[in-house]
Parts: structure tokens; sequence; C-alpha cells
């Protein structure tokens, strides 16, 4: 196959944007396929660009908004027509328009193919007010949540405390807070909405947290993510070595297993995702599961959570990339 992998984005997850697209870009070299990187700030990467770019590192911190790229070289290249004879795009964006979307809008505009669900099911992913609805619509158990505003007095009384406040519409626990004593809401709040105009407020699950890849509605296996740099599983745990260790499979009962997977198909359903995502979930000491959110474009380097959660289906990365590339494109095939 001819494919593109789309990678950077102007997101808060650019730097692991740019560690997936390039393990991706191997990966799918390595089962011989005709692979370019295509940086949505810049474009398609010359020979030097490419060499840096596969030496990626995800940095510790987010990026700063002044780093943030913008879309131009990805728009400049569709409207001359480079990206029109690739059989696929592989999307290797996370967060922001790269997986709310809008890129996928845009790309369906112009009749470019690419990886993973199409605009609609992105929307309600990164939506988390939107998901929770239909994850109840669709008896897929979820946190009870709030939306802001709300005075600190009626989040606690409906959902007592710890609460978790975050933004609606964000990732890798960007401006997420637990809060312990009602006099660190307002600042909770305050740290939320400066990520995203929409807060969430949602009550706590004290517990295991749990992970599942979702691909072509089969659910893969069951991972828990044990935090060790913070009490949550925050940005730096989440792409820090040593920030947290990950155990694929959980240590789980065959039932418990069993439900966690259940429960993954069916909030992936829930959403009308498409071809893959994977779903999180916390597992609270009572047994009782609550899903916190699917992902539709999920970091995608060989030691991500989905690929670790394709591993123990015996699926290696690189069959993982390329069923991915032939999922998109037999699905358009049938329209
Ligand atoms: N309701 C909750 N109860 C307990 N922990 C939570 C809750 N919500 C979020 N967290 C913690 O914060 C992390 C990020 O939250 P999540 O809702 O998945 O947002 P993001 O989109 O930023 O990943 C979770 O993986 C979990 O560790
Ligand atoms: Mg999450």
């Amino acid at each position: 196959m001819k494919i593109a992998v789309i990678f950077g984005g102007m997101s808060s997850e650019r730097d692991v944007s740019i560690a997936s697209g390039a393990q991706i870009f191997k990966a799918l070299k390595y089962k011989n396929h005709d692979v370019i990187a295509v940086d949505t700030a810049s474009g398609i990467l010359d020979k030097k660009a490419e060499l840096s770019f596969l030496d990626a590192k995800v940095k510790e911190l987010p990026p700063d908004s002044d780093k943030k790229a913008l879309m131009k070289g990805l728009g400049s290249l569709i409207r001359s027509g480079g990206l029109s004879d690739f059989d696929i795009c592989f999307l290797a964006l996370h967060g922001g328009a790269g997986e709310d979307g809008t890129i996928q809008g845009y790309l369906d505009i112009e009749g470019i193919p690419y990886t993973g669900s199409t605009h609609m099911p992105c929307c309600y992913a990164m939506d988390k007010h939107v998901a929770k609805t239909l994850f109840r619509y669709h008896n897929v158990p979820t946190p009870d949540w709030l939306m802001a505003p709300v005075s600190a007095e009626e989040a606690v009384k409906r959902l007592g405390l710890p609460l978790v406040v975050k933004p609606n519409r964000e990732g890798s626990t960007v401006g997420l807070s637990i809060v312990k004593s009602i006099d660190e809401f307002d600042k909770a709040v305050k740290t939320a909405s400066y990520h995203d105009r929409e807060v969430l407020i949602e009550k706590f699950i004290p517990g295991r947290e749990l992970t599942i890849g979702v691909l072509d509605d089969i659910p893969l296996g069951v991972g828990e993510i044990i935090p060790k740099m913070s009490e949550i599983f925050d940005y730096k745990c989440k792409y820090q070595k040593g920030g947290a260790d990950e155990i694929f499979p959980a240590d789980l009962t065959a039932e418990q297993t069993q439900y966690v997977m259940d429960t993954a198909v069916k909030a992936h359903k829930a959403l009308k995702m498409e071809d893959y995502s994977r779903v999180d979930f916390r597992m609270a000491p009572d047994g009782s599961l609550w899903c916190l959110e699917v992902n539709a474009l999920p970091g995608m380097t060989s030691s991500s959570l989905l690929p670790q959660s394709a591993g123990v289906m015996k699926i290696s990365f690189p069959d993982l990339c390329e069923k991915i590339c032939m999922l998109a494109v037999e699905r358009r095939k049938k329209g």
C-alpha cells in the first residue's frame, strides 16, 4: 500500500503524536509498504527531516502554546493534490483538531481516505459530556457527573468528595484536578476552564485503572495501569519512562476480564467508533466498573497501551498498524 503517515497537529499532544508517527512509519516500512511522513505543520519531510523525526522523543511537559504548530503544511499538500494517489493516510494525531473530528471532516470533503473513526464518532468521543450521555443511554456504567457552572456546595452534595474536575474536551490529563476539600473546588474549575470553556465535574472512583483496545469491534487484552509518579495517571506518568507500571494482561479473574471486554465493546459501539479505539475504565474496590472515556486516536508507539493490549492477543505492532490501514481501506470499499 502507499501510505502517508500524518503526525504533528496543534494540540497539547503534538509531541506524543510525533513519537507515534515515527514508530508507525517504521512499522509500516517493515511491512514493506511505500510510506512517507507528513508533518501537519511543514508537509512531506525531506530525508534529513525524516531522520530527526525517526529519533523523536516525547518531552517531559506538554508543549507550550507558542510552540504549537499550525496545519499549514497539510493544507497546502492537500490543495496541491500531493496526497491524491495514496491508498490511505495513517492519522498519528492525538487530541485537538486531529482527534475531535475536525481533520476527519476536512479529509472527507477532500476525498482523502484515512485511518480510524470518521468525524462524528471522533466528536462524540472527544466531548466527554456527550460520550457519557451516550454511555448512559447504552447502559455502559460511567461515573455520575455535572457540568459547570455549579456551586462547590452543590457539586459536593451531589457527587461527594473527592471529586474530579476536568476540561470537557482535552486529553493527557491536562487541566485535570482531584478536589479533596470544598475550598479547592473553584481553583480546580478555573484551571480546567483555561483548557476548555466547558468544564466537567465527576464523581471520584477509587481503586484500579484499566484500559483495553477494541479492534474491528473485537476486544483486545485488558491492561492495568499503576501510576508511579502521581496518584493519578497524569501526563508525566503517561509519557515518561517508569512513570507507571503497565500490566498486560491485568491480574483479574476470568469473569472480571470478560466483563471489561464486553463493556469495552459496548462503549466502543455506543459512540459508533470505527476500526479501533481504546477504552479507559476505573474498577472500584467493590469490583464495579466505570467507563471514563473512549480514545479515538490513542497513543501508537510500540510501547503505548493499545499496542500492548493488542500484544496480549499476539498481534504485533507492525501487524496492528497494517491491520488498521486495511480496515480503513476495506470499509471505504464497502461504502
Ligand atoms: N472519575 C475519576 N475517578 C478517578 N480517577 C479519575 C477520574 N477521572 C479521571 N481520573 C484519572 O485521571 C486520568 C485522566 O482522566 P480522563 O478522564 O481519562 O481524561 P484524559 O482525556 O485527560 O485522559 C484517568 O486516567 C484517571 O487516572
Ligand atoms: Mg484518559
